[in-house]
């Protein structure tokens, strides 16, 4: 292997269970762990701060030209600030989770977050987490993995997401919510969630997250050893 960082993609549909696999998976190997869709809510937050309507690409994009975005490693993870604020759990409330969709569909929103994503090689091995990492963000990585975990189990988990941040909601809203979410983010013209190529998928409905992480970290050292013709380790 040369010692260029190494860039893992983890895909996968909302409450997979990506979160904390990538979390884990970064901590295994020493990388920095990078949750994308923080990103597209951090900017839906702000948009919701500034009572801007999160279905207006006009009205969202020259937010987006006004605002300032940086980031810190905090402890290991990449924390995206705007304006030198870093909205913390304000990201997770029910109300940016139901604009957000409409706020990543939006192509010079995801134009402007790749490349900030891209940009984050500069500190160094990435574990990033995503809907289309492996497919648009960084599609030369040969580490590709997308989680995937059926329906009701990833209702169960949001919703004790949710039970922690006491936040409340019900079974079956929290459940209906997600439906909405997967159909935009898999139906969107730009970049929606799919399997990339070369991609290894996870079925993570009844494993625990060790058993996960260590199907990738095995995958991954697979892939090391015996490097496909053509792929490369980006740098
Ligand atoms: O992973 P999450 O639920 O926090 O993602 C929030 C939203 O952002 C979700 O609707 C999908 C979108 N997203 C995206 O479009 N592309 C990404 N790489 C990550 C998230």
């Amino acid at each position: 292997m040369s010692g260029a960082p190494v860039i893992v993609a983890v895909d996968g549909p909302s409450a997979s269970g990506k979160s904390t696999i990538s979390r884990m998976v970064a901590q295994r190997l020493g990388c920095n762990y990078v949750d994308s869709g923080a990103m597209y809510r951090a900017v839906t937050w702000k948009a919701l701060e500034e009572k801007l309507d999160a279905g207006n690409a006009e009205q969202i994009v020259a937010m987006l030209r006004r605002i300032k975005i940086d980031f810190e490693i905090v402890t290991g993870a990449a924390q995206m600030r705007i304006n030198g604020v870093f909205p913390g759990d304000a990201i997770r409330a029910p109300q940016v989770a139901e604009k957000v969709s409409l706020v990543a569909a939006i192509p010079e929103v995801r134009h402007v977050l790749v490349e900030q994503q891209r940009s984050l090689i500069r500190f160094g091995g990435l574990v990033m987490e995503g809907r289309d990492i492996g497919s648009v963000v960084f599609p030369e990585t040969p580490h590709k993995f997308y989680i995937d975990a059926n329906a009701s189990e990833r209702a169960k988990r949001r919703q004790q997401d949710f039970a922690a941040m006491k936040i409340e909601t019900n079974t079956a809203g929290v459940a209906q919510a997600l439906a909405q979410r997967d159909k935009l983010d898999s139906s969107r013209a730009v970049a929606p969630l799919q399997v990339a190529p070369g991609a290894t998928v996870v079925d993570n409905s009844t494993n625990t997250p060790e058993q996960t992480v260590q199907i990738i970290l095995d995958t991954i050292a697979q892939q090391q050893r015996h490097p496909r013709r053509g792929a490369q380790f980006i740098a």
